[in-house]
């Protein structure tokens, strides 16, 4: 399990916290007596600031320009949000499978950011990723993290075994899926799922559209985009709007990877056939999206 223990120690053994402190703000004291999120951030923001930090401390190290536009925002998003979302989902699969090792399938894993830290700090797992963008997995190859690698198609059948998974996380899939894409990528999951194997996805609950009105950046989407997608939520609970048709085309389908929202509501109800909503985690993407936690039927 990933503990901020063991980080705590990883930058002992590797770097010594008494040098991180001329990087960083830090307290030793401090950090020893904290509880794991703390050592966390402080680990994060070391990696940040110290390239002599990221070469000692890091087994797989993100790609320092995006090699995947639609995965790779800033490199701190790269370096400290993928260790905070790295230690949730190890904390959600922990919590639900115990501490057996775990087939774990990272869907739509883009350049490996969450992948790396799991590959680093949980070894017992054993890893597969795949994504329609070949970028991302050329670099989580390079890197040389373990595991097994596909470019997939826009729409299943993958080619991974049936009932080969215990776990499956989407992160920023569904936040981005059409309703159909939504569906047939569920049904997918099931199909490679053991019994009971879990699926974490995230996605934006309404009260996140407020914050998405507020991005600044140049590709975001105009505002009648959302005025489109909360008069769909009203009626229905899920909205969906294209919005990347001016991304260039890197092998996804634009005209059902754009923008969405859903109600907590339609996410427990629309799958349960193949599911069971097991939990919602709110703020999983800080401010901006919930994770949805899924057993297999
Ligand atoms: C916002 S990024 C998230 C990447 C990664 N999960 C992370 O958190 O860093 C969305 C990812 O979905 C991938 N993608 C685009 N279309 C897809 C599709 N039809 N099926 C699966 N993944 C897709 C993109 O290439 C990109 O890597």
């Amino acid at each position: 399990m990933m503990t901020g223990s063991a980080l705590y120690e990883h930058v002992e053994k590797h770097f010594g916290w008494a040098r991180a402190a001329e990087f960083i703000d830090i307290s030793p004291e401090g950090l020893r007596s904290a509880a794991g999120w703390q050592i966390r951030d402080a680990f994060g923001h070391l990696l940040l600031a110290s390239e002599e930090a990221r070469a000692a401390l890091l087994k797989f190290p993100p790609p320092a320009d995006p090699v995947n536009p639609l995965s790779d925002n800033d490199y701190s998003y790269r370096l400290v949000s993928a260790l905070h979302d790295a230690f949730l989902t190890d904390d959600v699969v922990r919590r639900y499978i115990g501490e057996q090792p775990v087939s774990f399938l990272d869907f739509g894993c883009g350049s490996g950011r969450i992948l790396s830290y799991l590959a680093q700090f949980n070894p017992p797992n054993t890893f597969a990723g795949c994504d329609v963008v070949p970028g991302g997995l050329d670099h989580i190859r390079a890197v040389g993290i373990q595991g097994d690698f596909r470019v997939i198609s826009n729409t299943p059948p993958t080619s991974f075994e049936t009932g080969s998974f215990d776990a499956i996380l989407a992160w920023s899939i569904f936040s981005h899926y059409s309703q159909s894409y939504g569906d047939i990528w569920m049904s997918e999951f099931r199909r490679l799922l053991r019994p009971g194997g879990l699926v974490m996805m995230t996605f934006h609950p309404p009260s996140s559209i407020a914050t998405l009105r507020q991005d600044t950046r140049p590709l975001a989407p105009p505002q009648e985009t959302f005025d489109a997608i909360e008069a769909d939520i009203a009626q229905t609970g899920f909205g969906y709007r294209p919005c990347y048709e001016r991304f260039e085309d890197v092998g996804s389908d634009y005209a059902n990877f754009g923008i969405t929202a859903m109600t907590p509501e339609y996410v427990r109800s629309r799958w349960q056939e193949q599911f069971e909503l097991r939990e919602i985690v709110q703020n999983a993407v800080h401010g901006w999206q919930d994770m949805a936690v899924f057993t297999a039927r």
